[in-house]
């Protein structure tokens, strides 16, 4: 029985089809979101903590800004800077339109679209060379990968000296991240483990924007109990390339 139960815990389903059924979740949520006026409104105000920090650090218009895993909707925070000559989003699932009956948010979101290029890719493999934009953003996403790491290398090698890196994941204490890891490949099918193939422990972002060059501005820091056993909370950090 033991055995079992270890076997259990030990066995999970290859990465790239974890990838794909979290991005099959990800499309219907989004389908859903498309047809209704108040989820898009949510999903432009939900992150406001990072989208206010940004602004305050770079109240200059980046003249070309990434946002990438900007969702199907292809807004993001691409409406933050309206002024920026190049505002390009990126995301694997296809674009989808806004069709919520209301015409202040589908116009709000037709205007965003308007303006700015959407490019149907992973960010894994950013199809730019180093050093292009002043602003890269990559909200809500990592943990909706499964190379992470190269993800990072990613952003951080489009953004240009001095230009600035905005994220936000979702993160996890020590202790919850152990018990996700064990329920995970208990109940593989709970929808938000299938919609976050991957889990990320508070303190590994600092630690992956120092190593790869840049410098921390500002960020939601968790207390050290918080680290330890804290529930899970999105964190969010704007850094500058030195
Ligand atoms: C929770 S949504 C966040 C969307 C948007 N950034 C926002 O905050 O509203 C996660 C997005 O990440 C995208 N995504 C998943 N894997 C990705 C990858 N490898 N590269 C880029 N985007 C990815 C999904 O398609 C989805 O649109």
């Amino acid at each position: 029985m033991l055995i079992n139960f270890l076997a259990r815990i030990y066995r999970r389903a290859p990465r790239v089809l974890l990838w794909k059924e979290a991005q099959e979740g990800e499309r219907i949520y989004w389908q859903k979101r498309c047809n209704n006026a108040v989820g898009v409104m949510y999903e432009m105000a939900e992150h406001s903590d990072l989208a206010a920090n940004l602004l305050q650090v770079n109240d200059r218009e980046p003249s070309a800004f990434l946002d990438v895993g900007v969702g199907p909707l292809g807004i993001g925070l691409l409406w933050l800077y309206p002024d920026s000559l190049i505002k390009i989003g990126i995301d694997p699932l296809p674009r989808m339109k806004a069709q919520t009956g209301n015409p202040y948010v589908d116009s709000l979101v037709h205007r965003i679209r308007d303006d700015s290029i959407f490019i149907r890719a992973r960010g894994e493999n950013l199809p730019f060379p180093a050093e292009s934009f002043d602003l890269v953003v990559c909200n809500n996403v990592l943990d909706h990968t499964i190379f992470p790491k190269k993800l990072l290398d990613e952003l951080c090698r489009v953004t240009k000296v001095k230009g600035h890196l905005g994220i936000g994941v979702d993160t996890n204490s020590l202790f919850g991240f152990l018990i996700r890891w064990i329920d995970r490949r208990l109940r593989p099918h709970y929808n938000p483990y299938r919609l976050h193939p991957h889990d990320i422990i508070i303190g590994e972002i600092n630690k992956d924007l120092q190593s790869r060059g840049f410098r921390i501005l500002r960020h939601n820091d968790a207390s050290i109990l918080g680290s330890a056993m804290g529930r899970r909370r999105m964190q969010w950090w704007v850094a500058v390339k030195l």
